[in-house]
């Protein structure tokens, strides 16, 4: 019990669940990547998936826990911190504040914001934008649903600014769970700072590259 309430304890839960969800970030950007193939990559890949449903929910509640647990914790200790009370950040701070690391909270709700709205668009069908059919393999034709979606300037315009929140939440979050777990010492903190920084940009990068690559016509249907 003391690991839910101890702020060591919540910190380093905080820490687990985000980097469960920087694999699933990995895993997901992998996925995603088999659209370049075009609807033969990314409908058999969705295919795939889908055809194991127990493992899809099994799969989505332990994500669905892990995020809950993250934002649940990430408010208490902002609150904690702004309350300054002497007690509240028991684990040491050794990285230099940056603007990533102050706004933490705010790239976190956009985020949050982001993701619910992905999940409306995509796994629920429920944006206007959404085309849901078939391919010619019977397939679900998630190759039309995604470069349709992102045809539309503004869909795509609002992906690569979260995507840009992304950035900036890992640019800290990278560095600061390895601190946390206590994988550091006073060498390593630059170059889990640095680190954090590129392995982000790339995941920018190379997400916003699909609404982008769609957007300039180079994926089409
Ligand atoms: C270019 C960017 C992205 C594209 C094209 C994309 C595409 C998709 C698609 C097509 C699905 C539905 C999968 C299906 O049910 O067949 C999906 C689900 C999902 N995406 Fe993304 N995604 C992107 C970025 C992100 C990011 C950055 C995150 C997290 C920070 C994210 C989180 C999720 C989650 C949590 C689901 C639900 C998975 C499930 O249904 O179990 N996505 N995405």
């Amino acid at each position: 019990m003391r690991i839910l309430t101890s702020s060591v304890g919540r910190k380093i839960l905080m820490s687990i669940t985000g980097q469960l969800l920087i694999i699933f970030v990995l895993i997901h950007l992998i996925g995603n990547s088999t659209i370049f193939f075009g609807p033969n990559g990314i409908n058999a890949y969705a295919k795939h998936l889908h055809d194991l449903p127990p493992l899809v929910w099994a799969f989505r509640l332990f994500m669905l826990a892990a995020v809950s647990v993250h934002i649940c914790y990430g408010v208490m200790l902002t609150l904690e911190n702004k309350a300054a009370n002497p007690g509240a950040y028991a684990v040491k701070r050794n990285l230099k504040k940056s603007f990533a690391s102050e706004n933490m909270i705010w790239t976190g709700v956009l985020l949050a914001g982001f993701i619910i709205y992905h999940l409306l668009q995509f796994t629920v069908h429920g944006t206007p934008d959404i085309v849901v059919g078939l391919d010619a393999a019977n397939r679900v034709d998630v190759f039309k649903m995604v470069v349709t979606s992102f045809g539309h300037g503004l869909i795509s315009v609002t992906y690569m600014a979260a995507m840009v929140m992304l950035f900036l939440h890992l640019s800290h979050g990278i560095p600061s769970f390895l601190q946390t777990m206590g994988w550091n010492n006073e060498k390593t903190i630059p170059v889990y700072a640095t680190g954090g920084k590129v392995i982000s940009a790339i995941l920018m990068v190379a997400y916003i590259s699909i609404p982008a690559v769609i957007l300039a016509g180079l994926l089409k249907l």
